[in-house]
């Protein structure tokens, strides 16, 4: 089939691959000629695992093709699916902005019948939206009677797992609208999938508006159980039990599974935080409320100044003179996404309270430079106090912490030892709970994890301020 994707960010750029792969002809559109220029020279723009063998091998085989032109995107064109971004609004509604110039464009030039697919994570009814912007401009070009399907196709990926996901989904959720253009929508999409559904049969049928709820559904229920196991865990800390053993104690009960049960600092991301805002923003439209959705992401607030209350709580709040060491910028591991990523946050506050910082990323250093100047932007010298070094190790160099945000395997297993030596204090706040705090103990090293009933407060250094002060606006904004 020929198909086309708008949009060659982390969604768009593995639809497009992953299409390819499974042999269709694809050609991907961006509207940001550096990006194509870089894809079209064989530098793939983003890190996610194994998309540059797919995007090479595509590209090569000339099954993939990268433009500028949405005209080229549209020739011969049988499905083209809209993957551009949907950023939170001010009020926490999501942009339609992007979506909405693409149906458009597409009304502009569009010559033939098309089944228009919305990948993107969109509000219910902006298919009809999409919809409705076609219509009018294909209407002022005489072409109202062009056969037309507007559907919502929901992506479900991880970044990290992007390529594994695109190509064994657990499920496709498509939405169809009623009548002719639903049958002329299911027909395109069943060829279009058919390799996935081979094994057996994962498309979930449904209509359009069920399609786009379910995704902020799936989202919203994936973030409110991290957030219940950063407040379990934040008691655990208080009554002395151990987040861990509790994670595994309910994970094993299959009507609860072991996944999304990790205590941490909070989620981040391009979708948990928006995603979520933009729920509570339908039901408010909708003249109603996401009383559960709203406490998650308050939860989520508090959880996201974790470590840096525990620093402060340690420390005290003034931290001028001192060097925090971070391991991992990025929102997760196996990306190197920044939107979100609570090592923004943290940083942020250390800076603020004069801290000098020094990050390793393995994947996210250019791409966390970026963020992090316009982040410490307002702070004097704030980005001269903070390094982002090439070596993990190298982070540590007189340190008086090591703080750990994101869990690449990388940090798993690290030579302790080095880490003591390193450290101007051996103290070690493991905002993924990582390590074993009775191995650490043996070490030498103080640890302070997530819910791991280690009260760092015990441990803190003599005559500091115990009480986090984390308003940004009330601070003096040190100058140092
Ligand atoms: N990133 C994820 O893990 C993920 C997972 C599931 C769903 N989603 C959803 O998928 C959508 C895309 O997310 P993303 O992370 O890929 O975004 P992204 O910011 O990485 O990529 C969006 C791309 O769209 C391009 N673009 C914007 N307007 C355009 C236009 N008018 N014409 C052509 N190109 C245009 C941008 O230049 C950019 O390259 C969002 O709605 C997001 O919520 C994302």
């Amino acid at each position: 089939m020929k198909v086309s994707v708008i949009g060659a960010g982390y969604v768009g750029l593995v639809t497009a691959s992953c299409l390819a792969d499974m042999g269709h002809e694809v050609v991907c559109m961006d509207s940001d000629p550096r990006r194509v220029e870089l894809l079209r020279s064989g530098v793939v723009p983003i890190y996610e695992p194994g998309l540059d063998a797919v995007i090479h091998r595509n590209t090569r085989d000339q099954r993939l093709f990268f433009t500028t032109r949405l005209p080229d995107a549209l020739e011969a064109c049988e499905a083209l699916f809209i993957a551009v971004g949907t950023p939170p609004k001010e009020d926490g509604s999501a942009d339609l902005s992007h979506v909405l110039e693409v149906a458009r464009q597409v009304g502009r030039h569009l010559t033939r019948p098309l089944v228009v697919v919305n990948k993107s994570t969109v509000p219910v009814g902006t298919a009809e939206r999409v919809g409705a912007v076609l219509s009018e401009t294909l209407a002022e070009r005489g072409l109202q009677a062009l056969p037309l399907a507007v559907i919502s196709n929901p992506e479900f990926l991880k970044e990290g797992a992007a390529i594994d996901d695109f190509m064994h989904p657990d499920r496709i959720v498509i939405g169809l609208p009623a009548g002719a253009p639903g049958e002329m929508a299911r027909a395109a999409m069943t060829r279009l999938y058919a390799s996935l559904n081979r094994h057996h049969e994962r498309t979930v049928w449904m209509d359009v508006r069920s399609a786009e709820l379910t995704k902020y559904a799936a989202n919203a229920m994936l973030a409110t159980r991290i957030s219940f196991m950063n407040e379990m865990a934040n008691l655990a800390d208080l009554v002395g039990a151990d987040v861990d053993a509790i994670r595994r104690g309910i994970g094993s009960d299959s009507r609860i599974g072991p996944s999304f049960l990790y205590a941490g600092t909070g989620y981040g991301g391009s979708c948990f935080p928006k995603d979520t805002r933009a729920l509570m923003q339908t039901a408010q439209q909708h003249g109603s409320q996401m009383q559960l959705v709203e406490a998650t992401e308050r939860v989520n607030q508090v959880q996201r100044q974790v470590l840096a209350r525990r620093v402060m709580a340690h420390f005290g709040n003034e931290l001028q003179g001192r060097r925090f060491a971070i391991w991992g910028l990025a929102f997760k591991p196996q990306t190197d996404d920044m939107r979100e990523a609570p090592s923004r946050h943290l940083i942020r506050q250390l800076i603020l309270r004069g801290a000098e910082v020094v990050a390793h990323d393995p994947v996210a250093m250019e791409a966390a430079q970026a963020v992090l100047a316009e982040d410490l932007a307002d702070i004097p010298n704030g980005l001269a106090r903070l390094k982002l070094v090439a070596d993990a190790n190298a982070a540590l160099d007189g340190a008086d912490a090591l703080l750990v945000v994101t869990e690449w395997k990388l940090f798993h297993n690290p030579d302790f030892g080095l880490i003591r030596q390193a450290l101007r204090h051996p103290l070690i706040i493991d905002g993924r709970n990582l390590y074993d705090p009775q191995q650490l103990q043996e070490q030498g090293i103080a640890y302070q994890g997530i819910g791991r009933r280690n009260a760092l407060a015990s441990q803190a250094v003599p005559g500091v301020q115990q009480a986090a002060d984390m308003t940004e606006s009330a601070r003096p904004v040190v100058n140092v």
